[in-house]
């Protein structure tokens, strides 16, 4: 589903990436693991296509995600759900609200929206919280509301940029195994973190990263 072969990024005078080659198959669940600027959050962006490499390639898919073009680019990131750390929920719209956007974004027919916003809440636990606001709602809650909105175009892939990073361990629990439960149902899953403990606890296909370069698969 995702390849990158050879990829170098440098930011200036910073590299942020030095010849990272790995794969990542359909219904996966693996972690990008390692410190703080080790690169994580620069292969996630690179996947967006967000941002383009120095060199190297990346696929996903039958998609060469360096030459899509700008037209093309909103049917790629379609098939990404992004569940990032700074949630970016709109504060003067409700939790079903929030979710309802991507819908509306995406160009979705309202006639559609409620059965799949209904759909994604229940999956997240939140069916009875909907109508409430962004400041209503604990830190967990938030975090749950965005695994929602990133769910509801049905992706294929879902990328989450340090999921856990504002969370207890209690909350941090409740978000990774949501994150399992989407991946059997068949999601392809790639979660960013500095934390090792969840990465122990999961038990799944860890690729370390350090300094830009992959030091353990
Ligand atoms: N926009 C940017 N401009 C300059 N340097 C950047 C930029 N984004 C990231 N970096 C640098 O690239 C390296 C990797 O960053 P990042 O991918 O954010 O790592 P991580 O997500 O693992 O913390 C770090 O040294 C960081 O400071
Ligand atoms: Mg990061």
């Amino acid at each position: 589903m995702i390849k990158f072969n050879k990829v170098t990024k440098t930011y200036g005078d910073v590299t942020a990436l030095k010849d990272v080659s790995f794969e990542v198959k359909d219904g996966e669940f693996v972690f990008l693991m390692g410190p703080s600027g080790a690169g994580k959050t620069t292969i996630l962006k690179l996947i967006l296509a967000e941002i383009s490499p120095d060199s190297g390639e990346i696929h996903f898919g039958t998609a060469d995600v360096i030459k899509v073009s700008q037209k093309d680019l909103p049917k790629l990131r379609q098939r990404i759900g992004c569940v990032f750390q700074d949630f970016k929920l709109l504060n003067e719209r409700t939790a079903y609200e929030n979710i309802e956007i991507a819908l509306a974004v995406l160009g979705v027919p309202e006639a559609k929206w409620k059965e799949r916003v209904d759909k994604v809440l229940k999956m997240v636990g939140l069916s009875d919280r909907k109508n409430l606001f962004p400041s209503q709602l604990s830190g967990g809650e938030i975090q749950r509301v965005s695994l929602a909105r990133a769910l509801v175009v049905n992706p294929d892939l879902i990328l989450a940029d340090e999921p856990t990073g504002n969370l207890d361990w209690e909350k941090a629990d409740e978000i990774m195994e949501l994150l399992e439960k989407v991946n059997a149902e068949g999601k392809t899953i790639i979660v960013a973190t500095h934390n090792e403990e969840i990465v122990a606890k999961l038990k799944k296909r860890v690729i370390k990263l350090a300094s830009g370069k992959i030091i353990k698969e």
